[in-house]
């Protein structure tokens, strides 16, 4: 499988076999984390990683992992950058992408939806990134997408329902029943994890049940991914107002605050609006009598959690909570992504 110089924007560009080859390798590299085959891969080579917004999972995850593949991960923030914006004068894209890629074998950007004036503005820049970079774009999460975790996502819920940590089967995810919840939630949350959780679990051949308050609909184009994938799979794919209506039956139970499709006000995003309506819900918690109801389903989420509002404590650190695996496979989905886009394995 040649994936070398390709971008990762969503997984659903990417194509079947190339996930699953990548995350083969991911979890090869769980297994065998220090094996001499994997640490000199990016050998003195540079990933850049270009964050607009905070990151406690990616920065980390990203950093360890250019270490473990014998490379260095350069952080940088668009502040120390002079780039040409909407309201100040700058550099062009076009030619900060084209010098990066005279220093560096790939970049990570981040960008989310509070740093762009309208819905779909952050991938957009990602994607002029990738117009003019001669290395792969490596999305760490924008305003619509977050590939990195959708495969860490897959990969743990496979390990859970497979062999365990490092021993993931992706045929016994086909036809079990993934619910993603919207949840309560401060936090006024992106749509990119959750859709892109909806992109790979759909992809994997799960039923998917979206569960949210009327007027809490994700992007259409993600829908109608949704959508296909499933039909592709022989799989459903439906959408719920009941706060209880997924519980009954699923097998991967993902709780989310995400914000409406009117988040965005005359060029802004209007966090504390949203806070606000967000907070005029109550009943989306996920707990542990929801989780009973389940088919010995596990809990799932990206982090960070709001707890006491997306999930109780009881269910987010409970037994059947895989949220710290799914944050460890960060690392190694993120080294075989950059193995293979930008490496020599
Ligand atoms: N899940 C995730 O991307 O976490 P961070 O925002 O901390 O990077």
């Amino acid at each position: 499988m040649d994936l070398f110089g390709r971008d990762l924007i969503v997984t659903q560009e990417w194509t079947l076999d190339e996930l699953k080859a990548t995350l083969e390798l991911a979890a090869e590299m769980k297994r065998e984390r220090f094996h001499p085959r994997f640490t000199k891969t990016l050998e003195h080579k540079t990933f850049f990683m270009f964050f607009y917004n905070p990151s406690v999972r990616t920065r980390q995850s990203f950093e360890c992992a250019a270490t473990e593949l014998g490379g260095h991960a350069q952080f940088l923030q668009p502040e120390g950058m002079r780039l040409k914006t909407a309201t100040t004068a700058g550099e062009t894209i076009e030619d900060a992408a084209k010098v990066m890629s005279r220093y560096a074998v790939g970049i990570g950007i981040r960008i989310l939806e509070d740093k762009v004036p309208s819905y779909g503005a952050g991938n957009e820049l990602l994607r002029e990134y990738a117009r003019w970079a001669d290395i792969p774009i490596i999305n760490m999460a924008d305003d619509r997408f977050h590939p990195c975790q959708g495969l860490a996502d897959i990969m743990g819920w496979a390990e859970w329902f497979g062999g365990g940590p490092g021993r993931p089967d992706y045929e016994k995810l086909h036809g079990r029943n993934f619910l993603l919840t919207w949840a309560s939630g401060a936090l006024a949350r992106s749509w990119c994890s959750v859709q892109e959780a909806l992109i790979i679990a759909s992809r994997f051949g799960m039923n998917v049940t979206v569960a949210r308050p009327e007027g809490y609909d994700l992007d259409p184009q993600v829908y109608a991914w949704t959508q296909a994938n499933c039909e592709a799979n022989g799989a459903a794919f439906r959408t719920t107002s009941d706060p209880d209506g997924g519980y009954e039956g699923a097998h991967v139970v993902y709780s989310r605050n995400w914000v409406t499709p009117q988040a965005y006000q005359d060029g802004e995003f209007k966090k504390a609006a949203e806070q606000q309506k967000s907070a005029s819900y109550s009943g989306w918690t996920t707990n542990a009598a929801r989780m009973a109801r389940t088919d010995n389903g596990i809990f799932t989420h990206p982090m960070p959690v709001d707890r006491g509002l997306e999930v109780t404590d009881e269910v987010a650190s409970g037994p059947r909570s895989a949220i710290y695996d799914i944050a460890e496979n960060r690392l190694h989905v993120q080294k075989a992504v950059m193995a293979l886009t930008m490496g020599k394995i």
